[in-house]
């Protein structure tokens, strides 16, 4: 559920019309709900309530400050990804003692940082990264909390590119071989072994994966503990799908069911990583239509590109798009493509869409997660504004780039000035 709907055939965010907003802003822009993103927070959050329980609003979905204080105000945590991100949480007043770490290539230096943060744990990735971790927190003189990413080869039955659970893929350490590497690191001084963590895709639309993991982590946490190594966290990641058009994937407390029958004799506190649960369907891209053209395809030439929705373009991914005024039900097949020079530049191939003409404004749904947070700078396009619709009230929550900002740092050498 959602809060953009149609109120005499003019699409509203909250109680603001959008077209109001993007008068004030100009196009394009991604437009943000707090109302949807508290509600899907609270969804979420209220399923697990009956446990011991840590939601860390996976960053890289929707990384704007804004967005991370609002799930912060909360209780949420973060789930980070690089230093940058930490930076932003720490910028945006998260709790370093509610973020989780993650990712198979951090660097010494952000590392450091995280345990100069006080981060709840680090979730590692290999055994190479271990020693590294071990190295930092001894110069450092800290003991740095762990976990291990285990990868549990489990199917997540999603798109290729974003499946992380699978043996083949770069993530974490081999459940077979886990066992041993848990051993080595409790010998590790500088080490504190808290948790076991695993994350095996994004979109999943169906529970089945995320048991089948949890019934081999449960078998692994057993085995640890037969060797006396006793976990405090069991870090599940993120990976619930949403509806961008007709998947039925399972609401949060179908998915939390299904968990929280599992856990049932595990003594240790859950963390969960949703990234776009929480936020996919609380964005949509607003861009205006440029031009039209017909000849042997009809094409909608729209203000946004691939660099400001890169999905469509990257894994074929569908969101609809709507027209933000309403004229009418007749709909022509159309390509809503962007100014970038590729013909992989477009937002929706082949579509039924509303008859549209230049000026109008078009809505791109359920563009929150991956939207803002995977844009560039491709063809010197400025990134563009954020808006935080809040009631009847908006709030700009990132400036439009403008052309300084495209080459800010960029140094033309001494030997080129003639
Ligand atoms: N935790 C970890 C360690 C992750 O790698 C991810 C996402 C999440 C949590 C959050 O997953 P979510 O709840 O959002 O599914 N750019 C792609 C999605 C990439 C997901 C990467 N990892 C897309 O636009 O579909």
């Amino acid at each position: 559920m959602h809060y953009f709907q149609y109120k005499n055939d003019t699409l509203f965010c909250e109680d603001v019309p959008v077209s109001t907003v993007a008068e004030e802003v100009g196009t394009p822009f991604y437009l943000y709900s707090a109302a949807t993103l508290t509600r899907h927070f609270a969804a979420f959050d209220l399923a697990f309530a009956g446990i011991p329980h840590l939601t860390c609003f996976a960053v890289k979905s929707c990384a704007n400050i804004a967005i991370l204080r609002l799930f912060a105000n909360l209780g949420g945590g973060a789930d980070i990804v690089s230093g940058g991100e930490l930076f932003r949480a720490g910028a945006a007043g998260v709790d370093p003692k509610k973020i989780v770490y993650s990712g198979v290539g951090k660097t010494a230096e952000e590392i450091g940082a995280a345990l100069k943060a006080g981060i709840l744990m680090l979730n590692v990735e290999s055994e190479q990264e271990l020693a590294v971790i071990q190295k930092v927190a001894a110069g450092l003189g800290l003991k740095a909390p762990i976990s291990f990413r285990v990868n549990p080869d489990v199917d997540p039955k999603t798109h290729a590119y974003i499946s992380t659970g699978l043996a083949k893929n770069k993530f974490g350490i081999p459940i077979g071989e886990a066992l041993r590497v848990y051993l080595a690191a409790r010998e590790l001084p500088n080490i504190t072994i808290k948790g076991v963590s695993c994350h095996i895709g994004s979109q999943l639309t169906k529970v089945s994966p995320f048991v089948e993991s949890l019934g081999k982590l449960k078998g692994f946490i057993a085995e640890l503990a037969g060797q006396g190594i006793a976990i405090t966290h069991l870090d599940l990641g993120g990976g619930l799908g949403i509806r961008y058009n007709d998947e039925e994937p399972p609401e949060p407390d179908e998915y939390a069911r299904a968990i929280n029958k599992e856990l049932a004799d595990l003594d240790c506190t859950l963390i969960l990583e949703p990234g776009r649960v929480l936020v996919g369907n609380a964005g949509v891209l607003v861009t205006r239509v440029l031009y039209t053209k017909a000849g042997l395809k009809k094409f909608i030439i729209v203000d946004a590109g691939m660099n400001d929705l890169a999905r469509p373009s990257l894994y074929d991914a569908f969101h609809l798009i709507q027209a933000v005024e309403r004229h009418g039900l007749e709909r022509e097949v159309a390509d809503v493509v962007g100014p970038i020079c590729e013909t992989g530049d477009f937002l929706a191939r082949d579509r039924p869409m509303p008859k549209v003409a230049a000026g109008d404004l078009l809505a791109v749904m359920s563009a929150g997660a991956y939207g803002f947070s995977m844009s560039s700078n491709y063809n010197s396009r400025p990134r563009v504004a954020e808006v935080l619709v809040h009631g009847e009230g908006f709030h700009l929550i990132r400036d439009r780039e403008t052309n300084d900002i495209l080459i800010q740092g960029e140094i033309i050498p001494e030997f080129l000035v003639s």
